[in-house]
């Protein structure tokens, strides 16, 4: 048990090597290597990342693996070769860019891989393993740590493009999630860094549904959570090539705003307010987020504003309130 994860810890060291090689130092990898770079990667974080190429082949990996002694039914159980139902066994990724995950050693354990043309799955990760747990592995957190630490802060990214070309504009602090749901595991390992997380998802619905799921679990075991807001269907990579770095930490992550103003913008996003019914149920789902605040000030503030969106008295809100709070209990 223990030697088998020894053997897999160093079948994904090399293999990591030898896609790193492959993209940036033979003609296998020159097209994956335009690809990288057109995307705005500079050699060195290519490098920094040991961003790597698995060429399109079904055993360029698995001789290379062969050759150096591993047991290809062992590499099959370490997600890097893969497995047909004839029994024969394959290189599992196949002409795409490779992200390697490492765990809080730092040490690799696992892929993620890009195709570079358009073709589904756009990624393609290696699977559970004994290393490689993905309700708890979070990207990036081994060179992260020790400034999310020194700053009390996290940035929650939603993909590894996102951490890697925010790293390159000098945002030391952001990790993600590796394209399943966060979990309360991912939560706690984020919480044992740091007390304050911005989270920072794609400004699309699938970003912001996912935004609300993650700051409930993210304030359930004790974050500070504000959330960073994105333009309309721009992801922060996005958003950093279209605007520069400046504007990102101006624009997105200096305005991130606090967890009630994002759930009642969250709320009004998914209405159309077409009467004052509408408005008016509006205003009692509101309130509902509202009335759960525990400071009197900030309730007070939030009613005010509600008040003013919809020219109702303040005391009329304030009465509305009292009775959205009574029925809650
Ligand atoms: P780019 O298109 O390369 O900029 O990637 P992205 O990070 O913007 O991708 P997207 O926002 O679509 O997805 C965010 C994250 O979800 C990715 O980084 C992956 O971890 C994951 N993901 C996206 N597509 C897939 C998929 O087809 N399969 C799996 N398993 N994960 C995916
Ligand atoms: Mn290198
Ligand atoms: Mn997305
Ligand atoms: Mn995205
Ligand atoms: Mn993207």
């Amino acid at each position: 048990e223990q030697d088998s994860k020894a053997v897999m810890y160093e079948a994904h060291r090399l293999v990591a090597k030898l896609y790193h090689h492959v993209l940036t130092s033979t003609p296998y990898g020159q097209a994956a290597l335009r690809y990288v770079e057109k995307r705005g990667l500079s050699r060195q974080i290519i490098d920094e990342f040991q961003i790597g190429f698995a060429p399109d082949s079904w055993d360029f990996t698995t001789h290379f693996l062969k050759k150096r002694g591993f047991e290809p039914q062992e590499m099959v159980e370490a997600g890097l070769l893969a497995q047909n139902d004839n029994g024969r066994i394959f290189d599992r990724f196949r002409g795409r860019i490779m992200f390697p995950i490492q765990d809080s050693q730092g040490e690799v354990i696992g892929f993620g891989g890009r195709a570079t043309e358009n073709i589904q799955p756009k990624y393609l990760n290696s699977p559970e393993t004994s290393l490689f747990n993905k309700s708890r592995t979070v990207f990036n957190l081994h060179r992260s740590r020790t400034h999310i630490r020194k700053r009390n802060q996290a940035i929650l990214f939603e993909g590894y493009m996102d951490v890697i070309s925010t790293w390159q504009a000098g945002i030391k602090n952001g990790i993600a999630t590796l394209g399943t749901a966060f979990t309360e595991q991912h939560a706690r390992v984020i919480r044992r860094n740091a007390e304050q997380v911005i989270l920072c998802y794609d400004g699309d619905n699938a970003g912001q549904e996912a935004t609300a799921k993650a700051l409930g679990i993210l304030q359930q075991v004790g974050c500070t959570v504000r959330i960073a807001p994105l333009p309309q269907g721009i992801d922060p990579d996005d958003f950093i090539k279209k605007y520069g770095a400046d504007a990102f930490s101006q624009k997105v992550i200096l305005q991130a705003m606090p967890v009630t103003q994002f759930r009642l913008k969250h709320l009004r996003g998914k209405r159309v307010l077409h009467d004052k019914h509408d408005e008016a149920k509006y205003i009692q789902e509101a309130l509902e987020v509202i009335t759960q605040l525990s400071s009197p000030i900030e309730r007070d503030m939030y009613e005010r504003q509600l008040a003013d969106e919809f020219t109702v008295p303040l005391e009329t809100i304030k009465a509305e309130a009292r009775q959205v709070h009574k029925n809650k209990q």
